[in-house]
């Protein structure tokens, strides 16, 4: 459930605002989803119902929409998100064990967000820089190259650090 509070008052007001700004436009729900995912992080079920509301669209339309886009979450994510590749060539090289350390480090479960709320793991597939598998990816630009697991902890207590 997602909690009713001033702040998430003022982020439906800025995505009313949003779908005020471009309503004339045709083919706008993609639009209207990122928008809420930059303001909300995730798309709870709340937000794309309040969506289909606004829009006049059915709700099934909207959680087609959702499921169909990988880019789109509907599960909320860490302030941090860490990705670790899980394309061939970083599988062969033992990203299944960086995975496994993140997760144990981290006392969380895959897509999962840690108790302090600061990180989320995810599996994800290959990102494009083979010739340094295993990569990982922290945020939308930090890339770790030829990781391995015992690399993981100080790999995490920098992100702790900057708090
Ligand atoms: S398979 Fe991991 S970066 Fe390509």
């Amino acid at each position: 459930m997602l909690e009713t509070c001033e702040k998430h008052a003022e982020l439906y007001k800025e995505l009313d605002d949003y779908i005020e700004s471009i309503k004339e436009k045709k083919g706008i729900l993609i639009n209207v989803l990122h928008k809420a995912q930059e303001l909300f992080g995730w798309l709870p079920k709340e937000v794309q119902d309040y969506i289909a509301e606004k829009l006049n669209i059915p709700t099934s339309t909207v959680y087609g929409v959702v499921t169909f886009y990988n880019f789109f979450s509907t599960k909320p994510k860490g302030k941090v998100q860490i990705k670790i590749c899980l394309g061939t060539a970083c599988y062969v090289k033992g990203a299944d064990r960086i995975l496994d350390r993140f997760l144990s480090e981290l006392d969380v479960k895959e897509s999962e967000v840690s108790k302090d709320g600061l990180f989320s793991v995810h599996g994800v597939r290959c990102l494009g820089a083979c010739s340094m598998a295993p990569v990982v990816l922290i945020g939308e630009k930090d890339f770790y190259g030829k990781v391995t697991p015992d690399m993981v902890p100080s790999i995490i207590k920098k992100y702790k650090e900057g708090e």
